[in-house]
């Protein structure tokens, strides 16, 4: 059976194993999926040692920056990203890294929420990883606008640099945000510890901005809870996290799943736990 497996540190809850049985078995395909605990201090030793048998992995924290070093070759939006989250071996024993975070946080909005991103105005927050995978995407969607904000101004500043040639990108502060935009994306790791970027209550249209936050839970995030009590829509990363499983199963396996029932799995398991 094709072994395929999920690399991370701390690997525990990862709900990739659960994703990709159930993909499997809804198309049919015979493979073998777990989670895999990766040495911090040698991942490029440990992931080639699972490819002399192994097919395919995911790439997830803290290891996504090593994994965009290991591959002998990167996709173009890997290499964008400046990270990898899929590894394929080849039949010729190369190693391939594509990243399809971007791809599931626009099959999440645009498929499943159905929300359309040409001529919107869009902010994200956050100049880390989880930003970076995404911007191009977001940018190849044709926004009117996209602004960067993050607590560290140079950071967001670098990355609009490196995106400029992508479309309309500009940096901010938190504290300089007054318009009000169509979508927020929070693409920060504030809230693991529980906290909310500083975000002015103008930013939101009642009704009609969409908050969406990267990250997901049982319960709201701190940004969902924030954006709901402001009268904003509001949508959590599940969706994002079954949309990029979905895109390295295609690469992997040459047929793409439905996303709509494993999401709905997920989300009613997060539920009761
Ligand atoms: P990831 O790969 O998940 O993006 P990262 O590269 O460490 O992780 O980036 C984390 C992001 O969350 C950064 O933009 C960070 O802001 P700084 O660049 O200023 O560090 C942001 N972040 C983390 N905690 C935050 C908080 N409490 N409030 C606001 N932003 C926060």
């Amino acid at each position: 059976m094709d072994r395929y497996g999920v690399f991370g540190n701390p690997i525990g809850h990862s709900k990739s194993p659960q994703i990709h049985r159930l993909f499997a078995e809804q198309t049919g395909q015979a493979l073998s999926y777990e989670a895999l605990l990766a040495p911090l201090d040698d991942f490029p030793g440990f992931a080639w040692a699972f490819f002399n048998e192994g097919r395919g992995a995911n790439v997830t924290v803290p290891f996504k920056e090593q994994a965009f070093a290991l591959v002998d070759e990167l996709s173009e939006r890997a290499r964008l990203a400046g990270a990898v989250n899929t590894l394929l071996k080849r039949d010729d024993g190369s190693l391939y890294g594509d990243n399809t975070d971007g791809a599931g946080l626009l099959h999440d909005l645009l498929d499943n929420a159905g929300v359309t991103l040409r001529g919107k105005s869009i902010l994200l927050l956050g100049a880390g990883g989880a930003v970076r995978g995404v911007l191009e995407p977001l940018l190849a969607q044709a926004p009117a606008a996209l602004v960067i904000a993050n607590r560290t101004l140079e950071k967001a500043e670098a990355l609009t640099r490196a995106f400029a040639d992508f479309g309309p990108v500009a940096a901010a502060g938190f504290d300089w945000l007054e318009e009000p935009v169509d979508l927020i994306i929070n693409g920060t790791s504030a809230s693991l510890g529980g906290e909310l970027p500083p975000l002015a209550p103008c930013l939101i249209v009642p009704g009609h901005t969409l908050c969406y936050d990267m990250m997901y839970a049982a319960t709201p995030t701190p940004f969902c809870q924030w954006a709901a009590d402001l009268g904003a829509q509001t949508r959590d990363g599940l969706g994002m996290l079954v949309g990029q499983a979905a895109e390295a199963f295609e690469l992997w396996r040459g047929v793409r799943p439905d996303t709509a029932p494993v999401l709905e799995a997920l989300r009613r398991q997060l539920g009761a736990a």
